[in-house]
C-alpha cells in the first residue's frame, strides 16, 4: 500500500477541539448554543444516528434536546412543533432525522425549518446560497470532505474532482464546494458512461453511491485523492464503504477508510453548524 490514510477520526477530533473552545467562548458572552433533534418513529438506523449527534454535542459541551415521536404523528402537529422551534430563543440548530414516515412530506418539513436553524443546510436557501456562491448553513457530509481535503493539504484550485453520485445531500451540494474553492468539477450519476474513463482522469475522486466496493484500483489514476462517502455492509456483513479499499490504496495517494473516514467528520460539521447559526446572533 503506498497511499497516505486520511484519518476522519482525529480531523474530527482536532475540529471539535476548536468547536469546544469556541462554544466556550461563546457562552461567556451568554450565548449557549442549543441543537434539537426530532426523530419520528422507530428506524434503529436512525436512532443510532440521533443519539450519536446528541451524544456529540455534550462533547463540545452545546445543549441538545432529542425529542421523539410516535411513527402515526401528524405532519401538522410536526410542523407545529417546527416552528415553535423555530422561535426558541434556546435553539440554534433543528435537525428533523430522515427518512421521515410516508404519510408526512419531506420537502415541506424541511422548508418548515429556519434557514437560519437549518443545521443540515438542506432547505431550499441554504442550498440556493451554495449554489450562488454565498454559502450559509452548509450541508454536513460534504462540508466535512471539505475540511478532510483542507487537513490533507490536497490542492484543490485547477484540480479536477469527479464525483460518483448526485444526491441532494452529497452529491449536488459537494460539486458546488469544490467548483466554489476552484476545481474542475465532474458529477457522475447512476447513468453515466463509462464512469471509469471519468475517474480515472481526477485529482480527486468523492465516492459517494451507496454501492459496496464499486470503485477499483484500476479505476483511480496514480496519485490521487480518493475520498470515500459510502456506508455499506459487504457480503461477510463487515462495514465497507463504495471504494475497494484494498485495489486503490495501491494506486491512489492519499485515501480515506471506511469507517473512520467521513463519518466522524459529518457529525462534527453538523456541531460546527450549530455553532456558526449561534455565532450569528
Ligand atoms: N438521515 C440520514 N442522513 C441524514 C442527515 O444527514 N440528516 C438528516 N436530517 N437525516 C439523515
Amino acid at each position: 500500500m503506498s497511499a497516505t490514510i486520511i484519518d476522519g477520526k482525529s480531523i474530527a477530533a482536532a475540529t471539535q477541539l476548536e468547536i469546544k473552545s469556541r462554544v466556550t467562548a461563546l457562552t461567556k458572552r451568554g450565548i449557549h448554543p442549543g441543537l434539537a433533534v426530532i426523530l419520528v418513529g422507530d428506524n434503529p438506523a436512525s436512532h443510532v444516528y440521533v443519539s450519536n449527534k446528541v451524544k456529540a454535542c455534550g462533547t463540545v459541551g452545546m445543549h441538545s434536546v432529542l425529542e421523539q415521536y410516535p411513527a402515526d404523528l401528524t405532519e401538522s402537529a410536526l410542523l407545529a412543533r417546527i416552528e415553535s422551534l423555530n422561535h426558541d430563543a434556546d435553539i440554534h440548530g433543528i435537525l428533523v432525522q430522515l427518512p421521515l414516515p410516508p404519510h408526512i412530506n419531506e420537502h415541506a418539513v424541511l422548508e418548515a425549518i429556519s434557514p437560519d436553524k437549518d443545521v443540515d443546510g438542506f432547505h431550499l436557501i441554504n442550498a440556493g446560497a451554495l449554489m450562488t456562491g454565498q454559502p450559509r448553513l452548509r450541508a454536513c457530509t460534504p462540508y466535512g470532505v471539505m475540511k478532510m481535503l483542507e487537513y490533507n493539504q490536497t490542492p484543490i484550485r485547477g484540480a479536477h474532482a469527479v464525483i460518483v453520485g448526485a444526491s441532494n445531500i452529497v452529491g449536488k451540494p459537494m460539486a458546488m464546494m469544490l467548483l466554489q474553492a476552484g476545481a474542475t468539477v465532474t458529477l457522475c450519476n447512476s447513468k453515466t458512461r463509462d464512469l471509469a474513463h471519468h475517474t480515472r482522469q481526477a485529482d480527486i475522486v468523492i465516492a459517494a453511491v451507496g454501492r459496496a466496493k464499486m470503485i477499483t484500483g484500476d479505476m483511480i489514476q496514480a496519485g490521487a485523492t480518493v475520498i470515500d462517502v459510502g456506508i455499506n455492509r459487504d457480503d461477510n456483513g463487515k462495514l465497507c464503504g463504495d471504494v475497494d479499499f484494498d485495489s486503490v490504496a495501491q494506486v491512489a495517494g492519499a485515501i480515506s477508510p471506511v469507517p473512520g473516514g467521513v463519518g466522524p467528520m459529518t457529525i462534527t460539521m453538523l456541531l460546527m453548524n450549530t455553532l456558526e447559526a449561534a455565532e450569528k446572533l
